[in-house]
């Protein structure tokens, strides 16, 4: 069989030898929460802001398109989640339908979203911190909090990015379950500001804020400064906002009852993030028009002290600055569990795939990938991370599509705990649907993307392919 078009068996990839497995240690409870953990973050805390800048009112169109594309793939996801119940997401999906060599284009553009998520998310993060300190008269100098790249106030390294990131790995390494308890509690208090925003803004919604709704039309162009505008354009961005429950499918290995924790536990967290963000886009354009707080690095704590309420702008930046490093810790916990399913399938070096005996997980990977996140949270600017880590999980979405249509017509027969509504439809509708937003994302961006791509499909020409499990005879191509 050719290099490329090696699949393995499902069989093959549920049954693991003992000594690399991960711990079960998870319920459905801890899949919602690191679902909506890692859903509900910068996206809907800061992005809103380049979104309505991109989009206008019809910012909340853009929420509605990408949201609508994500239940496509959140529902392909639950299908092969459930019925491949193992750690690695779009990447072993693949591995089982598509072949190595798509396999391996995924689980490197997975690589690339996971850590530039956590990059991304720790420099919105820090955006919020430095208004923070900077409103007790603490405020760093201004060299210390922002990268040299990207950016309008170019700095010497964004010092908060680069701790919050070193904090989060910090309490990754000490274990899941611990972290995955302290998430829980965060999540609820992500949620509670976001709730608390609805109920400052919403008095002061006036439908005259709306008008004119769409003042930059619908698909992708570019303005007079080169900037890409549009719903498409905002939607492309906004999507950063919806993705993360795929994070909740690289814990499969770890969840004590596969089938069903995971089903509740991806489309669940997905239809309850829809639903805020719809209210906070709602809420956030009709409360003012939308050019006043597009720009700001903290646009919803911007809006409730511009509505005339201190005190909200206080919890709401309080409430981003204590729980958005959930969505850093469920990345990493993603991250982590990437490289490592890659290197025990011999992808990347098998000494990668060392398991704590102490804590039953990748102690190891989790510091290296830490630090190559920290230096790029440190350097680079919000705008060109989120766009980039869009093209990784686009790329990752489309595949999932792609693996649910291969598996129904060649697997119809195995069992599937959750078997998608209308397969053919969510099928194409995740790959066209994730197909528009890519080519709806800066150029630059899509440019990176096949960078990227090019270089991984060289080691992988180079290296990756003589070393699979399959390549060495110790496990037989499906
Ligand atoms: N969806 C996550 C966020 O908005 C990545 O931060």
């Amino acid at each position: 069989m050719a290099f490329w078009n090696r699949r393995r068996s499902i069989e093959a990839i549920t049954s693991f030898e003992g000594g690399s497995r991960l711990k079960a240690t998870m319920s459905w409870p801890h899949l919602i929460a690191l679902g909506v953990g890692a859903i509900v973050g910068t996206g809907i805390y800061t992005l809103i802001g380049v979104g309505a800048a991109k989009a206008g009112p019809a910012v909340m169109l853009a929420f509605l398109v990408a949201g609508l594309v994500c239940v496509f793939a959140a529902l392909a996801y639950a299908e092969l989640a459930t019925m491949i119940p193992a750690s690695g997401s779009a990447y072993t999906y693949s591995y089982a339908a598509l072949g190595e060599m798509l396999a391996w284009v995924i689980g490197w553009s997975l690589i690339l979203e996971y850590s530039l998520v956590v990059s991304a998310v720790a420099v919105g993060w820090a955006g919020y911190f430095n208004g923070f300190m900077e409103s007790i008269g603490w405020a760093l100098p201004a060299a210390l909090t922002s990268g040299p790249f990207g950016t309008d106030t170019p700095g010497i390294v964004n010092l908060p990015a680069v701790g919050i990131v070193g904090v989060v790995a910090g309490m990754l390494m000490l274990g899941t379950r611990e972290s995955a308890t302290v998430n829980a509690v965060l999540v609820v208090i992500k949620v509670l500001a976001l709730i608390a925003f609805v109920a400052i803004a919403a008095p002061h919604f006036d439908p005259a804020n709306l008008q004119p709704f769409m003042p930059f039309g619908f698909g992708k162009t570019v303005d007079s400064n080169g900037v890409e505008v549009g719903v498409m354009a905002a939607a492309a961005i906004i999507f950063f906002a919806f993705y993360g429950f795929d994070a909740v499918s690289t814990a499969a290995e770890e969840t004590r009852n596969p089938k069903r924790d995971l089903t509740i536990g991806i489309v669940g967290s997905m239809v309850v993030c829809i639903i805020i963000y719809m209210v906070v886009a709602a809420a956030a354009v009709g409360s003012m028009p939308f050019g006043q707080f597009a720009g700001s690095p903290e646009p919803l704590a911007f809006i409730a002290r511009t509505l005339g309420s201190e005190t909200a702008a206080t919890i709401i930046a309080g409430a981003a600055i204590i729980a958005l490093p959930t969505v850093l810790l469920a990345f990493m916990y993603g991250q982590s569990r990437i490289f490592f399913v890659m290197a025990r399938d011999g992808m990347l070096p098998r000494a990668l795939a060392k398991v704590s005996a102490k804590r039953g997980s990748p102690v190891l990977m989790t510091g290296v990938t830490a630090v190559l996140m920290a230096v790029v949270a440190g350097l680079f600017s919000l705008g060109e991370l989120a766009a980039l880590a869009n093209a990784g999980t686009l790329a990752a979405f489309i595949a999932v599509g792609a693996s649910l249509i291969v598996l129904r017509i060649q697997q119809p027969n195995r069992e599937r705990m959750f078997k998608a509504p209308a397969w053919p439809l969510v099928g194409a509708g995740a790959i066209l649907g994730c197909i528009y937003l890519f080519i709806s994302l800066p150029v630059s961006t899509q440019v990176n993307f096949f960078i990227w791509n090019g270089a991984g499909l060289v080691i992988y020409l180079l290296f990756a392919r003589r070393n699979t499990r399959i390549a060495k005879g110790e496990e037989t191509a499906a």
